[in-house]
């Protein structure tokens, strides 16, 4: 484990309970997302493979959710702590701890891969191999949902996330690493979630061919 993902693990490790009650409402409040994620859910049964992974599944609401729109969704995550929450909330589900980098699942096996904010802590030079890795788990035909931190510039921007150090990127460069995975981005909704933090929210929706 990097240094970096170790103060991930750590800080999301301190902050499971604060966390889950503020987003383990299924994204009711989040028009957008949910939405991406239902069309996600529905692209991927028609892929004929529902197996689904929840990558940085946080306390597991949204594994439930995939689970729910009918995939064999299961929830990873690098926090031990979210994990253990998650299991608890969720116990018919399956749930590991597990690092994106390195994905405790074979080749060629999945429908689909949901990475709901969950890439934002990746440092830049870091995300064309984590891309790989989630295009290495996809069937063929198979989708990754990506939700992330949008700006405008030309350069991803490192920010002071409320848990962690955290980046925003240009949704081009974003794209561009999605397409050196062998990945080819097929939709995108960027949005304007007015929030506090200043950038916009971008959900990248890509297949492998
Ligand atoms: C902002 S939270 C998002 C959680 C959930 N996907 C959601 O949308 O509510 C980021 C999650 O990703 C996890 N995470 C961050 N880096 C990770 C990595 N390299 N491998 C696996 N999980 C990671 C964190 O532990 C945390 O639970």
């Amino acid at each position: 484990m990097t240094e970096h993902q170790d103060e991930t693990r750590a800080a999301y490790d301190g902050v499971v309970d604060l966390y889950a009650s503020m987003f383990a409402d299924r994204l009711e409040t989040h028009p957008f997302s949910r939405n991406m994620i239902g069309t996600f859910a529905e692209l991927v049964r028609g892929t004929g493979n529902p197996r689904a992974a929840d990558v940085g599944c946080g306390p597991g609401h949204l594994t439930a959710m995939l689970h729910d729109l009918g995939l064999d969704a299961f929830g990873l995550d690098l926090s031990p702590a979210m994990v253990g929450h998650a299991q608890r909330a969720h116990p018919a589900l399956r749930f590991d701890a597990a690092r994106m980098e390195s994905l405790p699942v074979e080749d060629d096996a999945l429908g689909g891969v949901l990475a709901h904010y969950s890439m934002i802590h990746t440092p830049p030079d870091e995300l064309p191999a984590l891309l790989a890795e989630q295009a290495r788990v996809l069937a063929p035909a198979g989708l990754l949902l990506v939700s992330f931190f949008a700006t405008d510039g030309p350069e991803p921007v490192r920010f002071d996330h409320k848990v962690a150090p955290a980046y925003s990127w240009p949704v081009g460069r974003f794209a561009e690493s999605l397409t050196g995975a062998g990945l080819t981005e097929f939709a995108r909704l960027i949005h304007d979630p007015a929030s506090e933090r200043g950038f916009l929210d971008a959900h990248l929706l890509a297949r492998l061919p």
